[in-house]
């Protein structure tokens, strides 16, 4: 059998853990920013989204059950709800741990019909997975994805806050190079910036 990390089944949830086995992980900086950014809301609860964006950040690029329950504990929200908002939007990362580089295929129409499929496969064979899963290093996770609203540069892929396209197999060649000599993880980073713009935005209020 290939050794990499397979795709989660999707009907199988992470369980949230008991209160009292909750480990706080926010580092100190992550908490002077959520408090920068509660400022900002007229309650917590209107504070969830950017919340997760920091819980994201701060856990690695993925949105664990612990994430979810630190980000509960924090706005006095219940963990049901947490996930609830976290699992709607597929910007965050709840279904399965990815890898240090999440790179995101455009599927849809435009893409497909400018060969968005033939390069997912090639991006997959390359990197011996299928799609939604990881390498066995941890380096690369691979997902198709709808309309990244950027269809004027079909085929594209987003890898962190960029948008590439349009893209052959020789770019994937370059990319998946560059990617591996690339020190940060780009979900961290893309994750951070978010947070970052939010904090912004709370500065200029
Ligand atoms: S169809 Fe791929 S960006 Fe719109």
């Amino acid at each position: 059998m290939k050794n990499v990390i397979p795709a989660s089944n999707l009907t199988v949830r992470p369980k949230a853990p008991k209160k009292e086995e909750l480990e706080l992980k926010f580092s100190d900086k992550a908490m002077k920013e959520l408090s920068a950014l509660l400022k900002h809301y007229p309650n917590k609860k209107a504070a969830i989204l950017p919340t997760l964006w920091l819980a994201q950040r701060e856990y690695g690029g993925t949105l664990s059950a612990d994430a979810m329950a630190e980000v509960a504990f924090h706005l006095d929200r219940s963990y049901a709800e947490i996930e609830g908002v976290a699992t709607f939007y597929s910007l965050y990362n709840t279904k399965h741990a990815v890898g240090k580089h999440l790179i995101e295929v455009c599927t849809c129409l435009t893409c497909q019909v400018c060969d968005g499929f033939n390069i997912l496969k090639y991006l997959c064979a390359k990197l011996d997975i299928k799609p939604g899963e990881t390498t066995s290093d941890g380096l690369f996770t691979v997902h198709p994805v709808e309309c990244l609203n950027a269809c004027d540069r079909a085929p594209v892929l987003q890898v962190g806050d960029e948008y590439l396209g349009p893209v052959d197999t020789l770019f994937i060649d370059e990319l998946i190079r560059k990617l591996k000599e690339t020190p940060d993880s780009t979900v961290v980073k893309y994750a951070d910036e978010v947070v970052q713009v939010h904090l912004r935005d709370v500065e200029k209020a």
